[in-house]
């Protein structure tokens, strides 16, 4: 038998990255890779890589420089990039980087293994062609090895909201939903061997189905994985909220399992600036989404993507997104500096702000909600919540769970609750999580 070679596949970017990684390491399992934690023992290196903003396609080429001494040593070993940088850069990868081995896009998982069978044997590909339709709904990451308490599965992918500054809709190609049926199927299947907690994924699932009349809506699907017998939580994402539909609100009204979150990037508070992007909301809007779905679930907890410093950005549109924040009173946000994409409408718009306001008010944005963030943490503590706990925590004797407002909840209790809705009192608020003690007797 040949002696198994070894793979260090290192994940960049979003969740969509995390679930092509895992498509990735069984198919080279296929061809006699198994995963190694240690970059050192590889014979092969893959970055699966994110060039949503600047700084993380810069990751990439250092982290290229980082490996390359290992090549310096084992000059067998092989170094390949995909994701969303393969993607936007190609074949130019190759030529920029001479020492890595081959390149493949975001719709061309299926052909690693012979990619990598080709580089073997000296041979230097890159492969980042689009693929059609049919091909790419038979090619769907599907789950290999189902387990687990909670898990997460794409309903549909790419893009086609061109938000100005965004390069999702080039690198992911054209929005495509998976069938409910296979959709259903795996569910159920994921149901049978333990799995609780079902996250749907998609770069933005509210469109789900509305390309195929064949396939319901994303509320209609919904309900479906609702019915699934053994799953206990649904959550979903990412959700536009242009797209958020009154049966969607509805599904937090009606849906006990969906849980009390939703994560509805704003991106900002200024409707000027909202045009810009091309988000197709008002603040209005924006702000008459969040009260329907206040109305449907009045503790629903709601978190945010705010980018901070477009083109353009007045000292009044960043005070509109500063009270967006406080008005809406995300549980969290995730907040980023605008950066410029090659080839996106906003690359070309006059404006551009100098670093150092847009840092300082990223600093200011952080400030405001780290305070919303603590108080809301803290309003927690005495209540009673149920949590699915999911492994256990870095401290001996506790173990780590979520709430359904997808808050991190840590408390002393046996590794055998694993897998279950534990009933815990949260006896701390802290910034980043919450502390609870076990609740019995229940
Ligand atoms: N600059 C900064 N942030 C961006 N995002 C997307 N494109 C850019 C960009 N060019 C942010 C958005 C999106 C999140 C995933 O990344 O907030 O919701
Ligand atoms: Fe990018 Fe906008 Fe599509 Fe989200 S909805 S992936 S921000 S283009």
């Amino acid at each position: 038998m040949e002696s198994p070679k070894f793979l260090y596949l290192q994940t960049f970017g979003c969740q969509m990255n995390v679930s092509d990684s895992e498509k990735i390491a069984s198919l080279l399992a296929g061809v006699g890779y198994q995963l190694t934690e240690e970059s050192t023992a590889a014979d092969l290196i893959i970055l699966n890589t994110c060039t949503v903003r600047a700084k993380a396609e810069e990751k990439v080429y250092r982290q290229l420089e980082n490996l390359r001494p290992l090549k310096r040593k084992k000059p067998s070993l092989l170094f390949g990039v995909g994701g969303c940088v393969a993607q936007q850069e190609g074949e130019r990868l190759l030529e920029k980087v001479p020492y890595l081995d081959l390149v493949f896009g975001t719709h061309n998982l299926h052909r690693i293994p012979q990619i990598v069978l080709a580089a073997e044997e000296g041979r230097r590909l890159s492969e980042t062609d689009f693929i059609d339709n049919e091909t790419r709904l038979g090619l769907f990451p599907s789950d290999d090895q189902p387990g687990g308490v909670t898990r997460f599965v794409t309903v549909m992918q790419g893009c086609d909201n061109y938000c100005s500054y965004c390069i999702v809709p080039y690198v992911r190609g054209r929005e495509i939903s998976r069938r409910s049926a296979d959709i259903i199927a795996e569910i159920s299947q994921m149901a049978a061997n333990g799995v609780k907690e079902i996250t749907l994924l998609g770069q933005n699932v509210n469109s789900y189905g509305l390309n195929d009349p064949d396939q319901p809506d994303f509320a209609g699907l919904l309900r479906m994985v609702s019915d699934i017998v053994g799953i206990e939580r649904i959550r979903f994402t990412t959700s536009h909220p242009k797209d958020i539909t009154r049966p969607l609100i509805d599904c937090f009204a009606q849906l006990p399992k969906l849980c009390g979150h939703i994560h509805l990037p704003a991106q900002a508070g200024s409707s000027a600036v909202l045009a810009r992007m091309n988000r197709g909301y008002t603040r209005q809007d924006y702000l008459d989404k969040v009260a329907a779905l206040r109305a449907a679930r009045p503790d629903i907890a709601i978190t945010s993507d705010i980018i901070v410093g477009f083109p353009g950005e007045s000292e009044a549109d960043f005070a509109e997104t500063l009270s967006l924040v406080e008005e809406t009173r995300y549980t969290d946000i995730f907040s980023f500096i605008y950066s410029k994409r090659p080839g996106t409408a906003a690359a070309e718009f006059d404006g551009d702000l100098p670093y150092d306001l847009k840092l300082e008010r990223l600093d200011r944005l952080a400030e405001v909600q780290k305070k919303i963030t603590r108080e809301f943490n803290k309003a927690q503590v005495g209540s009673v919540q149920k949590v699915l706990v999911e492994r256990a925590s870095r401290r001996p004797g506790q173990i780590f769970g979520r709430s359904s407002y997808n808050q991190i909840v840590n408390f002393d209790g046996d590794i055998s609750l694993v897998g279950s809705l534990a009933d815990v009192e949260i006896i701390e608020g802290y910034q980043n999580s919450l502390l609870g003690r076990l609740v019995t007797g229940h």
